[in-house]
């Protein structure tokens, strides 16, 4: 077969000519006295290609009786003006192959069907507009990421998955082990006995790449790590996900206001990158899935970036007249509720909220003075919350010590990450940007599990 032949994308630009080839699905069929006309997708645009197909000839009128919705097939014609309505040009096929048919049971008959149930065939659903489209900008959005650092002249790092460092402290995180689970090896105690595992002890998967990323950065300056991080959070939301990919710059000689800097930066850049890139994807989403998703990307765009410490942003809170659900004192970690009515009621636009209290964030990041709250900082965006987190690291040898301490973290198992406040440690900082997230955001899609390809959540991991 051919690997030149052109995509339907590049078809419906082309002027009309003799002998083009098009591979693709079927869409929709639908019988004339005549002629057959066919409507083929071959996933490089939301629009597929009209086929009329004469019905001349017997034998190419079997092939034609046996082609239906969901069938791959391969035709060669001419690609004419269309007189039809709805596209510009189409093709006139003169030989059709059928490469596989679709029976009548092929789930994806030609009606709409709700996300829940294109879940459950999510091996099918990129064949649908709506699917094709988010994957189509899942890849876009990928090529804009890399672009960014690029040019900006970061190193692209990766990062381990399996770990055996809790890199957020938090405990949610997936075990890998080759011991038998039914009758693991213990030690005199009772304990199970971790020697005796692959790796010689415990070990997961990773939750971050950010402390390897910060080894990194102590060298290169300036890194990202774009990978798959997995966490055993046994939430079941919209926005949660047991793997997802992350993003995760690290820069050297770099503070809290640097980084807030950097964060601000990155997104407008990817979301222009897509509304530039994918006109026809994101009108579509505009149109179907999230009525006025493309003007509130360009408000973020053009709207520079709401700056509030934790403590104003508690007070402001508390001062609203706002029935939250969970009502905002000093000290509770943010409720999507709360992240909402500051950047949707409060600031009308993206805000980034500074200086946590040391207690709900991550054992990593750098103390302030007050000795109560800690440099980290959130980006939160209208519509969803939290799209980005991340913070200034400690870099001092004993502060972290402290923490850790303080967190019930043991020292000696961070050997590793506090030799890189030994030796030449810089003020730096890093975010992460939840990929998923970031196209939940662009696209518009209510739920997360629309934002990649295989979902894998609490009680799911099929496909
Ligand atoms: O806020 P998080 O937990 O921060 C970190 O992991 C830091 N190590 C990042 C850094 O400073 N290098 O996660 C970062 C982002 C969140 O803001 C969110 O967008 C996304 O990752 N995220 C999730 N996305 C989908 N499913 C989940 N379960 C997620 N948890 C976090
Ligand atoms: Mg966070």
């Amino acid at each position: 077969m051919d690997i030149q032949v052109p995509r339907i994308n590049k078809i419906l630009t082309m002027d009309p000519t003799e002998g083009i080839t098009v591979q693709g699905w079927v869409r929709t069929k639908r019988d004339a006295k005549n002629f057959v006309f066919l409507e083929i997708n071959d996933g490089s645009s939301l629009k597929g290609l009209q086929v009329v197909v004469d019905k001349e000839s017997e034998e190419l009128s079997e092939t034609l009786n046996a082609i239906t919705t969901g069938a791959a097939i391969e035709v060669k014609g001419n690609l004419v003006e269309s007189l039809g309505k709805g596209q510009r040009v189409e093709l006139q096929g003169k030989e059709v192959i059928l490469h596989g048919d679709a029976p009548q049971d092929y789930p994806l008959q030609k009606k709409r069907h709700s996300f829940e149930f294109l879940r459950e065939i999510a091996h099918l659903r990129p064949r649908t507009n709506t699917i094709g489209a988010v994957a189509r900008v899942r890849s876009a959005l990928s090529f804009a990421v890399h672009s960014f650092f690029n040019e900006r002249g970061f190193v692209y790092v990766h990062t381990p998955i399996i770990t055996a460092s809790d890199a957020e402290g938090a405990g949610e995180m997936f075990q890998v082990t080759t011991l038998p689970l039914d009758n693991p090896p213990k030690k005199k105690d009772g304990s199970i006995d971790y020697s005796k595992d692959f790796f010689n002890r415990q070990a997961h998967l990773s939750v971050s790449g950010q402390l390897n990323g910060e080894a990194y950065a102590q060298a290169m300056k300036h890194i990202y790590t774009f990978g798959p991080t997995f966490r055993a959070e046994n939430s079941n939301t919209t926005r949660h996900l047991a793997e997802f990919w992350m993003i995760e710059p690290e820069m050297a000689f770099c503070d809290l206001a640097q980084n807030m800097k950097w964060a601000e930066e990155f997104l407008v850049y990817i979301f222009q990158y897509i509304l530039d890139k994918c006109p026809d994807d994101m009108e579509f989403f505009n149109q179907w899935i999230e009525k006025g998703v493309i003007e509130k990307l360009q408000k973020v765009i053009s709207t520079p970036f709401g700056h509030i410490t934790y403590t104003d942003a508690i007070k402001e809170m508390e001062k609203a007249k706002v029935d939250f659900e969970f009502a905002p004192s000093w000290g509770i970690d943010l409720q999507t509720e709360h992240e909402r009515f500051l950047s949707e009621q409060l600031f009308g636009g993206p805000v980034i909220v500074t200086d946590y209290p040391k207690n709900i964030k991550a054992f990593y990041m750098k103390l302030n003075d007050d000795r109560e709250t800690v440099r980290g900082m959130d980006v939160l965006v209208p519509r969803l919350g939290e799209i980005i987190g991340g913070s200034e690291r400690e870099a001092r040898y004993d502060v972290l010590v402290d923490r850790m301490q303080e967190c019930g973290i043991v020292p000696e198992e961070y050997r590793w990450y506090l030799d890189l406040r030994k030796y030449g440690s810089t003020p730096h900082a890093g975010f992460g940007l939840g990929f998923a997230r970031a196209l939940l955001y662009i696209t518009g899609v209510q739920n997360i599990r629309e934002a990649i390809p295989f979902p894998r959540h609490a009680g799911k991991a099929d496909f």
